[in-house]
């Protein structure tokens, strides 16, 4: 590092792929997905991770889509963990077996994420749009106990769901992993466009986060929760991602070099491909990544904010999508102009839930 140049990232996500056997509303992945036929090769990747070990990154992180729709993944694992890098598998399960996951585990895999729609069968395989999806999730989650893999259960919460947040609690202490997220949705990519089936009431809100607080009062040491609460209904924005181009960086299945998931929605501003230039002069130089990066792109009041170096002026993807310009305060804030906006869109909540707008792979529909 020299004086021109910033703070590596700590973590890569990789998305190895779009594709999915899966169709959840709230997708966070954009709109239109990545075909099959533009996906980074494997020899791509693993100079991704060279290059990335490189320049200091710790963890990788694969993802999609499915991660484990790629044949290569235990390759790739393999190649990554060979660089002294921290394996992450983000993972809906439904493709794993016993000889994938012994193989994964011989590649050097260090963790596991897997993610569930809900804990009752027919509304999880109804969100997810896949029938005996969750019979293969659990037995996913048997496999990976079985083996001693470290495991993180991640519960996905929405209007739909919020209801069976102690029974989500219940499963993991039951299955004896360390760690669950109870996530509220975030309005990204295809989720923003199942918004109002998705945004909880506030008072299930506040349900839930009673019955997390109580759940770590009970559960101590024996179970961490990590628990992410809806944008919507806060008044002070996360400091998303870490700060843009501060800590995390993310490469799309067809190679683009993102500060964050949702960068593509970014306008007027060029894509970075993993193929044309190196990790470091990307994350160096790159505009899309010094466009948002630090404090100086802040406008009033952020600039002026004693937080500023705290949230880091919020989500730049969220100004995007809520104030139609990626550079304005956050409307999460308080302070924001606009805070007034995420009310309205609160008051709003339709009292009959519409229902799930779905995608197939392929499909933008
Ligand atoms: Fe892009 Fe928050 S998702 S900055």
């Amino acid at each position: 590092m020299t004086a021109q140049t910033p703070p590596p990232p700590m973590s890569l996500l990789a998305e190895l792929t779009h594709r999915c056997p899966l169709q959840c509303p709230y997708c966070s992945n954009p709109v239109a997905l990545d075909p099959r036929a533009g996906e980074l090769t494997a020899d791509i990747w693993k100079r991704v991770f060279d290059e990335a070990a490189a320049l200091g990154v710790l963890q990788v992180h694969f993802s999609g889509g499915e991660p484990m729709a790629r044949p290569d993944l235990p390759e790739l694992v393999a190649h990554a963990s060979s660089l002294g890098l921290y394996t992450n598998l983000i993972t809906s399960g439904v493709l794993m077996d016993k000889a994938a996951l012994d193989a994964l585990v011989a590649a050097g895999l260090d963790h596991v994420q897997l993610s569930f729609q809900d804990i009752d069968p027919e509304s999880a395989e109804h969100i997810g749009g896949m029938k005996g999806a969750q019979s293969r999730k659990l037995r996913a989650a048997d496999l990976m106990m079985a083996d001693g893999i470290p495991l993180t259960l991640n519960f996905v919460i929405h209007r739909a769901n919020a209801g069976r947040v102690p029974a989500m609690l219940a499963y993991a202490e039951r299955l004896g992993v360390a760690r669950v997220e109870i996530a509220h949705t975030q309005y990204y990519g295809w989720g923003l466009r199942n918004r109002a089936a998705l945004l909880p009431t506030r008072v299930q809100l506040e349900t839930v986060t009673r019955e997390v607080e109580a759940a770590r009062a009970r559960l101590g040491h024996r179970l961490a929760i990590d628990y992410v609460t809806p944008d919507y209904y806060a008044d002070q924005p996360k400091p998303c991602m870490g700060g843009w181009g501060r800590r995390f960086v993310n490469i799309s299945p067809v190679g683009r070099v993102l500060p964050c998931h949702a960068a593509e929605t970014i306008p007027n501003v060029a894509f970075p491909d993993i193929r044309d230039a190196s990790l470091a002069d990307i994350w160096n130089y790159a505009p899309l990544f010094t466009m948002f990066r630090g404090t100086a792109w802040m406008p009033e009041p952020c600039a002026g904010c004693a937080l500023k170096e705290v949230d880091w002026g919020g989500c730049r993807c969220q100004a995007l999508a809520l104030a139609g310009d990626a550079s304005a305060t956050d409307p999460i804030c308080a302070r924001s102009p606009r805070h007034r906006d995420i009310g309205l869109i609160l008051d709003d909540l339709p009292a009959e839930v519409p229902p799930f707008v779905y995608r197939r792979y392929g499909s933008a529909r």
